[in-house]
């Protein structure tokens, strides 16, 4: 039986997303200033093959070629980010022409194409200036994060209709200044919920100075869900997966999507400096009516609470953030990627089932979903099998939530090229494209092919 898109709306879109440090090169030309994570890849051992975002994909010279690569996939929509600082160098004052001038022939060459630009404003590139002045632990950022993102839809309103304020501050937060694995490398233990904090005030900042600047966006935010399971029956385990579901999930869905923190994960945080001075002062605020949320869904999270005095328990279970002490996230024997992420493609429609039954008419997004797989190029060729039915698994999982009456409106594959991925830098490739880094050139792999199929587009043919 064949599947595929026509079994879709017409409109829904089909996509790829990339982020600009990932992707873009040119960190020091046209008046782009340094961003936390130029700083953080030059911290000895941060990042796992010790190499920098300095030229990546270069896709800041070769936007077009990967234009023309996306029409041959086919897709209909592209979701990227625009790196605050090429728009203003250290975070503040009027924008740089140059810079925008980037995201504007970008966007046009899209338009030309016939796939519609997704814009994400922030995808962890803060402008170093910034963060010398406490970075997202400062509530002065989150305003200063509502004034770039009107500047930006100003500028770029014509040739950008749909915004998505942040990528997964989750990841922002808890990454960035908890456990430190991402920039700014930061352990500050309950501290690092200030910044999840001013994140998601930044975000309620952003949504109405991007609709004062052009009244008929499309707005948003993307955060990353985990499908969440109890590793046993035992009240125990039950009570964990509460805790980390509340911890990831809960933690940024309820503040933007019903107006407050969710009451059992400020009391499982305890004592503490947790938050601002008074959060709640910013709830309606931060919930300021969105148009869709996007999600980004990766794989499932098993939790365990084991015994007291079990020793593979918080950080050394890979559970570095505050409030995830004493739990565990077990192995159920589920086939991982590369990144050791179980995968459960089913798992996907319980992230959208969560975010449904707050806002039963929110459209939602899928802005995010892929695998990372020790790719081999043999005779110039990536036979990706795995990639491939990691993703074909997941479409379907697209369209079980549609037939369940979900509003689902995309599907973007992370990621349409190989890139530098944060801490592991070159060594985790997630492309549907693969890319030679010492000659930056791109061969379509099967799992693109397959995509290319899926979607009509021309690559395909051999798919
Ligand atoms: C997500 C990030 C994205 C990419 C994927 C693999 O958490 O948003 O930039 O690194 O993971």
């Amino acid at each position: 039986m064949s599947f595929d898109r026509r079994d879709f709306p017409a409109d829904f879109a089909w996509g790829t997303a990339t982020a600009s440090y990932q992707i873009e090169g040119a960190t020091d030309v046209d008046g782009r200033g340094p961003s936390i994570w130029d700083a953080f890849t030059r911290v000895p051992g941060a990042i796992a093959d010790g190499r920098t975002g300095d030229l990546a994909d270069d896709h800041y010279r070769r936007f077009r070629e990967d234009v023309a690569i996306m029409a041959d996939l086919g897709v209909n929509a592209y979701r990227f980010s625009i790196a605050w600082p090429r728009i203003q160098a250290d975070g503040t004052g009027p924008v740089n022409p140059a810079g925008i001038g980037f995201y504007r022939e970008l966007s046009e060459a899209l338009l030309e194409r016939g796939i519609t630009p997704y814009a994400t404003l922030y995808h962890w590139d803060l402008p170093g200036a910034l963060e010398d002045r406490g970075g997202w632990l400062e509530r002065d950022t989150a305003e200063r994060f509502g004034d770039y993102s009107g500047l930006v839809a100003t500028e770029l309103g014509d040739v950008i209709t749909h915004w998505i304020t942040l990528n997964e501050p989750w990841c922002s937060a808890f990454l960035g200044y908890a456990s430190g694995v991402h920039a700014p490398g930061k352990r500050l233990g309950s501290l690092s919920s200030h910044a999840a904090h001013h994140l998601l005030l930044g975000h309620g900042r952003a949504v109405p100075a991007i609709r004062a600047a052009q009244p008929d966006a499309t707005v948003g935010v993307t955060l990353n869900l985990y499908s969440m399971r109890a590793a046993t029956d035992s009240a125990a385990d039950r009570d964990g997966a509460r805790r980390i579901d509340g911890l990831t999930n809960r933690i940024f869905l309820e503040p933007i999507l019903a107006g407050h923190y969710p009451p059992d994960v400020i009391t499982d945080l305890g004592e503490g400096e947790w938050f601002d001075r008074n959060p709640a002062a910013d709830a309606a605020d931060i919930a300021a009516p969105i148009d869709f949320l996007g999600i980004n869904y990766y794989s499932r999270h098993t939790v365990a609470a084991p015994p007291l005095g079990s020793s593979v328990t918080g950080a050394a279970a890979g559970l570095t953030y505050p409030g995830s002490e004493g739990l565990q996230l077990v192995d159920t024997g589920a086939d991982r990627t590369q990144m050791g992420w179980p995968i459960h493609p089913e798992g996907m429609l319980d992230v959208l089932e969560l975010a449904h039954a707050y806002r039963p008419d929110l459209p939602l997004y899928i802005t995010e979903n892929g695998s990372a797989y020790p790719d081999a190029m043999v005779d110039g060729e990536v036979e990706d099998e795995d990639r491939r039915r990691y993703l074909e698994q997941h479409v379907m999982a697209c369209a079980a939530a549609l037939h369940k009456g979900i509003p689902l409106k995309g599907y973007f594959v992370w990621t349409l090229a190989d890139n530098f991925e944060w801490a592991w830098g070159y060594s985790r490739r997630f492309g549907l494209v693969h890319v030679d880094y010492s000659t930056q050139k791109r061969t379509i792999k099967r799992s693109g092919r397959w995509f290319a199929a899926f979607l009509g587009g021309p690559a395909g043919g051999a798919g």
